[in-house]
Order: C-alpha cells, then sequence, then structure tokens
C-alpha cells in the first residue's frame, strides 16, 4: 500500500462508513472505518462516552454499536473509489462462534478494504481480549487468513491489540504474527488502566481509556512489539497523539504509520492537517529525505520504559 503521508484516523470515529472521504479531506492520509460487526447491534445504554476534560481523555463503553455488515458493504459500493481505507471488523456481542465473525468479515471486505484490521482488544465487549491468548489468537489467524485465501483476494490483514499485556502475552503474539506471516500490527486499543488521572470522579466510568494519558502506555508497547517482530514489520502506533511532537514520538518508537481519535475531539478538525505539516516541516529542517529516516530511533528508550 502506499499511504500519501502516515496520519490516520482510527477505528471508531466512523464506524458505518459515513465520511472516509471528508475524512481524507481532512489531511489523513488514510481512515479506518469501523467496527463492523455482522448483525447490526446497539451497543451499550446510554450515557457511554464520557470526557475527562482536565486529562484531556475519554473513556468510552460503547460495545461495538454499528449497522452491520450489509449497511456498511452498501454505504462503501456507492463510494467513489481513491484513498487508502482500512475497514476493522470485530465480533456480535452474543455471536455462538466469534471467529466465525471475522471470517465473515474477510469475506464480506476484503475486496472493498484497502486493507482490513481484525480488531479483538476492546474492552467493551466481554470475552473479547481473550482472543489474543497463544491459541485462540493461532486458530483465529489461521481461519482468517484462510477465509481471505477463498475470496481469491491479497487485501493485506492487520491484528489490533489491547496496551494492558505483559512481556509473556507479547511474545505470544508477536511469534504467531510472525508464523502465519501477518500483514501488520496495530497498538492500541484504549486502556482499562486509570493510572496518573485528575478526574477521579469520572475515572470510575468503566470502559476503556484513551487519549493523552494512553500515550506513555502504548508507545511503550509499540516499541516492545517492534523488538519482538524485527525491523520490517509494518507497525501502526495509536493512543495519546495530539500533536506533530507526540506522532513523531511515536515514529521514533517504531511505527510506520500512526493514527488518532481522542485528540481530534479535543483539537476540532484542523488537527490532522496540523500534525502532517508539522511532520513535513521537522523533515525539513532535520534535512531528512522522509520521515521514515527517524523510525525506530527510540525504539530501545520506549520499550525499556517503565509502566505502572
Ligand atoms: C474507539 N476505539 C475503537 N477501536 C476499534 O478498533 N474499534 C472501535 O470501534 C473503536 N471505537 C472507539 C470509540 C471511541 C469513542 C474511542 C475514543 C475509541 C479505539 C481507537 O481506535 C484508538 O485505538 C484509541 O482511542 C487510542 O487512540 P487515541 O484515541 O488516544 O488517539
Amino acid at each position: 500500500l502506499r499511504f500519501p503521508n502516515p496520519l490516520g484516523m482510527a477505528a471508531g470515529y466512523d464506524k458505518n462508513g459515513e465520511v472516509p472521504d471528508a475524512l481524507l479531506r481532512l489531511g489523513f492520509g488514510f481512515a479506518e472505518v469501523g467496527t463492523v460487526t455482522p448483525l447490526p447491534q446497539p451497543g451499550n445504554p446510554k450515557p457511554r462516552i464520557f470526557r475527562l476534560m482536565s486529562d484531556r481523555a475519554v473513556i468510552n463503553r460503547l460495545g461495538f454499536n454499528n449497522e452491520g455488515h450489509a449497511a456498511l458493504a452498501e454505504r462503501l459500493a456507492k463510494r467513489r473509489r481513491g484513498g487508502v481505507l482500512g475497514i476493522n471488523i470485530g465480533a456480535n456481542k452474543d455471536s455462538a462462534d466469534r471467529i466465525a465473525d471475522y471470517e465473515a468479515g474477510v469475506r464480506a471486505f476484503a475486496r472493498q478494504a484497502s486493507y482490513l484490521t481484525v480488531n479483538i482488544s476492546s474492552p467493551n465487549t466481554p470475552g473479547l481480549r481473550a482472543l489474543q491468548s497463544r491459541e485462540a489468537l493461532a486458530e483465529l489467524l489461521a481461519r482468517v487468513l484462510a477465509a481471505r485465501s477463498e475470496t481469491g483476494a491479497t487485501t493485506p490483514i492487520f491484528l489490533k491489540i489491547a496496551p494492558d499485556l505483559v512481556d509473556a502475552d507479547l511474545d505470544d503474539i508477536a511469534a504467531e504474527l510472525l508464523a502465519q506471516k501477518l500483514e501488520g500490527l496495530i497498538v492500541s486499543n484504549t486502556t482499562l488502566s486509570r493510572a496518573g488521572l485528575e478526574d477521579l470522579a469520572t475515572a470510575k466510568e468503566a470502559g476503556g481509556l484513551s487519549g493523552r494519558p494512553l500515550f506513555r502506555r502504548s508507545t511503550a508497547m509499540l516499541a516492545r512489539m517492534r523488538q519482538r517482530l524485527g525491523r520490517d514489520f509494518p507497525l501502526v502506533g495509536v493512543g495519546g497523539v495530539d500533536s506533530a511532537e507526540t506522532a513523531l514520538e511515536k515514529i521514533r518508537a517504531g511505527a510506520d504509520l500512526v493514527q488518532l481519535y481522542t485528540g481530534m475531539i479535543y483539537a476540532g478538525p484542523g488537527l490532522p492537517g496540523e500534525i502532517v505539516s508539522g511532520l513535513s516541516r521537522h523533515a525539513a529542517k532535520e534535512g531528512l529525505a522522509s520521515i521514515r529516516d527517524i523510525r525506530g530511533s527510540g525504539t530501545e528508550r520506549w520499550a525499556s520504559t517503565k509502566l505502572d
């Protein structure tokens, strides 16, 4: 895939694929729609999104509210092709065979997507993150890749993981990704951690935390996965990016591409353009041929960052 710039809109903002082209026009180099599940589902009761203003953070427990595969496929079919479009696939809450839901996602969207993301890291679908364990992940990836083969398409498939994993989990996930030759990894989804927050009342809400307080943890996890996956494995860094400086730091930690969501909740729609021009300015100032030249320069420092 060729990306016009390395900044993308993270999943969850455009769950039903209503505005991918508008996102690309804001300056994003790619847009990831979804998470989409086979059947439509309402998600959790409201309220289910909470701002922690003083922390520049959000807690959400949406629970994969979305209109389902058929509605997304129909909407995307009306779109003029062009731009890098990721489609993030998930499982219905009540599914009897969750892996079958991912297979269905691959079959439904392998031809419409520039890449597919297998999202097993939402904290808001009970039991979903258990798919990150070695045996479950091995089966999931094997079945997803087999489903892709059946379609005849070669659409790249990325995995998206949680930031709340210990080193042994990271070892297992990296080994499976390399063994099964997945095309990429996105680090990370929201965290269950509540460390270091100011808004203690809102911090008690159940759900996944995103935004500024996620930056350290998600960046450290990204660097640890870069170490395990080697120099050439495509990695997407997400979590707490809200400026050119934080985007650069993800790249130094080892990211090929960067995504954001919560930053735009606070800074507004000018943010992607601002970050992309900030990256260009940095490259010019440092005399870099490409922003890629700094990739991984901070991997060791970030990988050894202690987390609470
Ligand atoms: C998300 N995120 C998310 N991720 C995913 O894979 N599928 C989804 O449906 C959603 N939904 C969602 C809703 C809301 C309201 C938020 C804030 C986040 C997670 C998101 O893509 C990203 O991984 C994290 O939010 C961390 O990045 P930021 O927000 O700190 O830039």
